[in-house]
């Protein structure tokens, strides 16, 4: 029996009940646990095999219900909730002790987000507790962005997978810190820096903590296929030509176009917004096809191209 479904009220009876469901959310596909609840909690990684180092995101129904996990809510972070959520924004907040240090790697700060889809917005609404979920694939693999993709790599190891279809945005939501008196960006993702800048003005951008064990979700190597990854300009991709064991990962249909089953475009008129929602699927079917490396052209570095940048360059290191 299929364990995929989009059946809330059953999602609900399983994690009342201890259980580990995949939900879906705008960003990507995460896996589900109550917060509150460390052996539920402790599930989560073990399906994972995350290192408990590694913290956990609580997913709340919305600003006013985080008032109960947080002592303190600063007012950039409050003017970034009331105009991005529910939305891929995750704020790192002052932790009450009703949150488990198992779901904070022991931190200070919890990191929370209300997140963008009708499902699992509604689940949480019935629910009594938050849901920690970090994004449901094995450590370091690829995020998922469908209820399949969720089923091809942890299917064994769970209870239900709440269908909610593609994810719109694709790549997992921007983590801003607000630990010092400026603001700062610790993960770039599915909420433009543009965007936030536009309302708080001036963040920080901290991104290379691979070195940093207390927040190893930004490790160096991250977000990984497992054939060998090689970032180029989009003249090296298609120098010297179209080689068949060999997949590229386009940007855009620029001059120098390739064609065939081993090359895909991110987004055919060069629009970011599609291409974060492609760029996960696309590098898995890469993955999962017959080619022996993967080649993918950086993006302009700005708008989501960032985000995307980032995503790209952590899956090709090693
Ligand atoms: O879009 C998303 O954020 C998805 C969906 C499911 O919400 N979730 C997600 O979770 O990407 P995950 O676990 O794959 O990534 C969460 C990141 C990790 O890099 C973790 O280290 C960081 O958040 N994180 C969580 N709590 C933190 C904290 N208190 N301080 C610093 N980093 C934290
Ligand atoms: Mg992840």
């Amino acid at each position: 029996m299929s364990i995929i479904g989009s059946n809330v009220e059953k999602a609900g009876l399983l994690l009342n009940d201890g259980q580990l469901v995949a939900i879906p959310t705008e960003t990507v596909y995460g896996l589900a646990a109550n917060a509150l609840d460390i052996q539920a909690v402790a599930g989560i990684f073990a399906a994972k095999n995350r290192p408990t180092f590694d913290p956990l995101i609580v997913h709340v129904k919305s600003l006013d219900a985080v008032a109960e996990y947080v002592t303190e809510i600063p007012e950039k972070a409050r003017e970034l909730a009331e105009a991005f959520w529910p939305g891929p924004l995750t704020l790192l907040l002052p932790k009450k002790s009703i949150i488990p240090e198992l779901v904070t790697s022991g931190l200070p700060t919890v990191a929370v987000r209300v997140p963008r889809h009708p499902l699992t917005l509604a689940l949480l609404q019935s629910l009594e507790f938050p849901l920690a979920a970090p994004s449901a694939n094995p450590f370091g693999y690829i995020s998922p962005t469908t209820a399949q993709h969720v089923e091809q790599q942890l299917g064994s190891k769970i209870a239900y997978i709440l269908d909610g279809g593609e994810c719109r945005v694709g790549i997992e939501s921007t983590i801003v810190s607000f630990e010092s008196s400026t603001p700062k960006v610790l993960r770039l993702g599915g909420l433009r820096l543009e965007d936030i800048e536009s309302k708080i003005g001036k963040v920080e951008k901290s991104l290379h903590s691979s070195s940093n064990p207390l927040a190893p979700g930004m490790l160096k190597s991250h977000y990984a296929p497992q054939k060998p990854l090689f970032l180029c300009t989009k003249a090296e991709m298609t120098e010297p030509g179209n080689d068949k064991n060999v997949g590229y990962l386009f940007f855009d249909k620029g001059h120098e176009r390739i064609e065939g089953e081993n090359c895909l475009y991110l987004s055919e008129t060069g629009d970011f917004l599609e291409a974060a929602q492609h760029l996960f699927d696309y590098l898995r079917k890469l993955d999962a096809s017959h080619v022996q490396e993967i080649r993918a052209e950086i993006l302009p570095e700005k708008d989501l191209g960032r985000a995307i940048n980032d995503r790209l360059r952590r899956a090709a290191a090693v």
